[in-house]
């Protein structure tokens, strides 16, 4: 019996996850509304309330799971990429839990828990799990890639972004329109309520499979600069419709490589994951030309689309059954160069 902690702290959200053998025990997360006020993530304050949340996040998870904290068998813990001095909160404490239960430490890059997070089982739930190889359309605030996954250890990148991600597109849309932040919530959610067909954006005309987010966002802060110098109340009256917009042309580009590369390779085992996923419309994109196309698709429940430690436990899982352990000289980075690592 294998029992992974898992410990996730790379941006704004602290959390512990207890898997047994592959099923989920618990899954504890505490998010910092503390960012809100300024319209995105401050670091600093980022790190500052993993220090606060780490203790009391970790004690649930295992206390949730129903075990001691001398049942686990390893910690698997977030090294990167993320935020320097949040990564620094979660590393640091796993670090002193494995010297303090002597149990074996395994990083995880966070990338591959986003990947990886269809395997979650849970026991009151029977949802199906991918079968090697898969693409995965990886969508969040930092990254618009698609992803061949070979196995739980080998993964081969079509394509990314050359530019922004698609997470900060929708993030930028609603701080351009004056809704909030965390955008893509707020965008989905009016979205839902406009008529996509009613404005038109710029595409990029990228070659291959890599995506770019850069001109999109440009094109509607034109849009909404000539818009507004017309008539004052234009965005009031549109948000949803704008939204609506918006968001259906990042759909489409990002359907559009991921079509392609299903073509090009021949797979139609698909997934998706990252913050982006939680996207309904991109979520209905998928399960419709999934339907048309003969794939199978595969969605994650939300909770596990943004961060979460329930995905670096069972990656760090797989890690552990190919006899990994990271050494106690183990420091963060806030970017990795290689996802595969
Ligand atoms: O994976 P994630 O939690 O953090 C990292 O970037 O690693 O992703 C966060 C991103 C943000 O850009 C947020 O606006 C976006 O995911 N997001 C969404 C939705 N929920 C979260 N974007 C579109 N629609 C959503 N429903």
């Amino acid at each position: 019996m294998d029992i992974i902690l898992g410990i996730e702290s790379s941006c704004d959200d602290t959390s512990a996850a207890v898997i047994m053998d592959g099923y989920l025990l618990s899954n504890v997360l505490a998010s910092q509304d503390v960012h809100r006020a300024y319209g995105g993530v401050i670091p600093e304050l980022a790190s500052r309330a993993h220090q606060l949340n780490i203790v009391p996040v970790v004690s649930e998870a295992i206390s949730r799971a129903g075990i001691s904290a001398s049942d686990i068998t390893a910690i698997a813990f977030t090294r990167g990429p993320g935020l320097l001095g949040s990564l620094l909160v979660g590393t640091s404490f796993a670090k002193g839990l494995s010297i303090a239960l002597d149990r074996p430490l395994i990083e995880v890059n966070h990338l591959q828990g986003h990947v990886l997070a269809n395997f979650i089982r849970q026991y009151d739930k029977d949802t199906p799990v991918p079968e090697f190889p898969y693409l995965c359309l990886l969508v969040s605030g930092g990254n618009s890639q698609i992803v061949k996954v070979n196995s739980p250890l080998d993964f081969e990148i079509l394509g990314q972004t050359i530019d922004d991600a698609v997470g900060e597109a929708f993030d930028k849309c609603s701080k351009m329109m004056g809704l909030g932040y965390p955008g893509g919530p707020v965008v989905d959610r009016l979205a839902k309520l406009g008529d996509p067909d009613k404005f038109h954006f710029a595409r990029p005309h990228v070659p291959g499979l890599d995506y770019s987010f850069s001109g999109v966002k440009t094109s509607l802060l034109y849009f909404v600069r000539d818009r507004l110098a017309a008539d004052p109340d234009f965005m009031e009256k549109n948000k949803e419709d704008i939204c609506a917009s918006f968001q259906r042309t990042l759909i489409e580009i990002l359907m559009d490589k991921l079509i392609k590369a299903a073509r090009q390779t021949g797979i139609r085992q698909i997934t998706i994951g990252g913050g982006v996923s939680a996207n309904s419309g991109l979520r209905t994109a998928v399960t419709e030309e999934g339907r048309k196309r003969g794939w199978t698709t595969y969605l994650p429940e939300f909770k596990f689309t943004t961060d979460n430690a329930a995905m670096i436990a069972i990656a760090g899982y797989f890690h552990y059954l190919n006899g990994e352990r990271t050494g106690l000289d183990v420091a963060p980075v806030s970017r990795i160069a290689d996802f595969r690592s």
